[in-house]
């Protein structure tokens, strides 16, 4: 049978309330699929590559020096603001069922609570009424519209996004036979589907009759997106021709996973690791070649995703995404980046922010970081200790043992003093005792039968604690 035949079977055995969206869904997917089959296998050519033209990478100074300050002149562009948060991951990779936001990052608020703080503290501040949305998958819906009910002053809209079935590699055929087989079955084919999705929800046509213009979105899970006064400012200045703003933020040698921004075929793009062939991976990941990476924190002009959406003329590369099922079946999604249709839009720009604008919670590293000490919170924002002494933050290496974040919280007894800390590697079956100070380099490997417990009020300074050896 065709994937179109396939499709229609599938159609036919949705109850008939859900008929239409699961034949919305299998329309988007076939419009996918043929898009992967015609372009499967047009590599990007690296020779087109250029860097990005003078002036499209702007640096943050530049836009904040340009813009009147009045703070009371924020509550205008304010007006025009919806801040959207993409809400379609789960917590697994840091062990955790349901939601990927209903995670406790600090204080016991996890990201949505963060979120919902920081945009109560902005409308209170200003008088305003700028509405958060979220884009929730099948995966997530439920359990967010559950904890939604808790905030009685912000009021979040939620769309969801695309439900598209996993294909098995060998035969592209559609994994489910009918839609009430396992969500293993199928997938929210990543952020780039936002376009579509917030169109046909109708809430970008809501919000365009509110009168807002400007979308922020960002990654729930990164801490430092919130909304820039500066940026809010430089795009909704009259007269601005500029469609889209992706903040990006100079590249490390530790980042070597963001995409990046080029100029291909007299366009700005955005150029992922995916798309890159295998004898350039190393070219890809030079921090001099390449010098910024995309945060994810996008700017865009609702009209113009309107536009693009209307005139069907929106064009992302697709992603494949190859996996394991436990049954030892390899599938394939088929994705989209939210950031690659930046090459569709007028006029579009990166900004080049600083790094503390992009602090995302991937592992149970990262929220090491977020829980301690080194960052101080405010209205739901987190931000770096004024008492650390240099800007750049530890590099913490926890081994499989902090995986998942139950077994992490049980291992600190609470979190430990990582003001002085520049870098830890922890491994093996190591407990933290309350009240631990790190300075310097700390590095701490219980052997495989060993196990390691520092002690309550433990102050390790520029050491290795190895094997059972006890402080
Ligand atoms: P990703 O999983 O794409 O993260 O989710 P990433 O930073 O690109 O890559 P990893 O985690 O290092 O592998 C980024 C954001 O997009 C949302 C997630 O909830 C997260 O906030 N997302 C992702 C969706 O909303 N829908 C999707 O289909 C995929």
């Amino acid at each position: 049978l065709t994937l179109s035949a396939e499709l229609s079977k599938l159609i036919m055995t949705a109850p008939l309330n859900l008929r239409d969206e699961v034949e919305r869904n299998c329309k988007g997917f076939q419009t996918l699929f043929d898009q992967y089959m015609g372009e499967r296998g047009t590599k990007i050519s690296w020779d087109k590559i250029r860097p990005p033209p003078a002036g499209s990478i702007v640096p943050h100074a530049t836009v904040a020096a340009g813009e009147p300050k009045a703070a009371s002149e924020l509550s205008v562009p304010l007006s025009k603001l919806a801040v959207l948060k993409l809400n379609g991951g789960l917590g697994t990779s840091m062990g955790c069922v349901g939601p990927k936001s209903v995670i406790s990052v600090r204080n016991d608020l996890t990201f949505l609570d963060l979120c919902v703080r920081q945009i109560e503290h902005l409308n209170d501040s200003y008088g305003t009424t700028v509405p958060l949305v979220l884009m929730n998958s099948f995966n997530t819906h439920d359990d967010t519209q559950k904890v939604l009910r808790k905030y009685k002053k912000t009021e979040v809209k939620v769309f969801n996004q695309s439900q598209y079935p996993r294909i098995l590699k060998e035969t592209l055929q559609p994994l489910p036979k009918n839609t009430d087989n396992s969500d293993e079955d199928w997938y929210p084919p990543g952020h780039g589907d936002l376009y579509r999705s917030f169109y046909d929800s109708g809430l970008l046509q809501e919000l365009l009759d509110d009168g807002k213009e400007w979308v922020f979105i960002s990654n729930i899970d990164n801490l430092g997106a919130t909304v820039d006064e500066d940026i809010l400012r430089y795009v909704t200045r009259p007269g601005n021709d500029c469609e889209f703003v992706m903040e990006v933020t100079d590249k490390t040698r530790a980042d070597v996973k963001g995409g990046t921004l080029i100029e291909y075929e007299g366009r700005i793009r955005l150029l992922e690791v995916a798309q890159v062939p295998k004898d350039h991976e190393e070219d890809f990941k030079s921090v001099t070649k390449f010098r910024v990476f995309n945060t994810n924190n996008l700017w865009i002009n609702l009209h113009a995703i309107k536009r693009l959406v209307e005139e069907e003329s929106l064009h992302m590369e697709v992603i494949e995404n190859k996996k394991t099922l436990d049954d030892g079946r390899v599938i394939i999604q088929l994705e989209q980046a939210v950031g690659s249709a930046i090459k569709n839009f007028n006029g579009a720009i990166g900004i080049n922010v600083p790094r503390s604008r992009f602090l995302p919670v991937k592992k149970t590293s990262d929220l090491l970081l977020v829980m301690s000490n080194l960052y101080q919170l405010r209205h739901g924002t987190l931000s770096m200790n004024a008492s650390r002494l240099f800007d750049s933050v530890p590099l913490i290496k926890l081994g499989d043992h902090f995986k998942k974040v139950k077994d992490f919280l049980r291992r600190f007894e609470n979190i430990p003093d990582i003001l002085e800390l520049d870098h830890l590697t922890v491994s093996g079956d190591v407990k933290f005792g309350k009240n631990v100070i790190l300075r310097g380099t700390v590095i701490i490997i219980a052997q495989e039968n060993d196990s390691i417990d520092i002690p309550q009020g433990s102050v390790l300074e520029n050491k290795i604690v190895t094997g059972n050896l006890r402080i």
